[in-house]
Parts: structure tokens; C-alpha cells; sequence
């Protein structure tokens, strides 16, 4: 079985994280792990969709 592998796009790069452990946020692995502090949580019950993530897949690439 493979390795988790994350990978997106952030500020027009790509960005791959290995073996994310299938409990950690988006937001913990953009806070904590990567230091993007100005990244915020907002309501954290469901409510307002600041959380919301796109998913694609890149047309052509990896
Ligand atoms: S933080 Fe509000 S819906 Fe996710």
C-alpha cells in the first residue's frame, strides 16, 4: 500500500506533502506545518464554508 500523498496548489505551486496522517486538517498542515499563520479558522462547526476545498485534478500534469 502506498504512502499518503497530498498534493495542491498554493499560490500557483505545487505543494506535496508525504505520508499525512489521515486525522490532520488542511488547516493544521497550512498553520503548523507549512507556517502559513495568516490562513484562519472560521466557524468550525459546518456553518459559514470557510473551510471549503476544491477539488481537480490539473489538466495535463501531475
Ligand atoms: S469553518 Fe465554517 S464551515 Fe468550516
Amino acid at each position: 500500500m502506498n504512502a499518503p500523498i497530498l498534493q495542491f496548489v498554493w499560490h500557483g505551486e505545487i505543494v506535496t506533502l508525504p505520508n499525512v496522517p489521515p486525522t490532520r486538517t488542511l488547516l493544521q498542515l497550512l498553520r503548523e506545518d507549512l507556517g502559513h499563520s495568516a490562513t484562519k479558522e472560521g466557524c468550525n462547526e459546518g456553518d459559514c464554508g470557510a473551510c471549503t476545498v476544491v477539488l481537480a485534478e490539473q489538466k495535463g500534469g501531475t
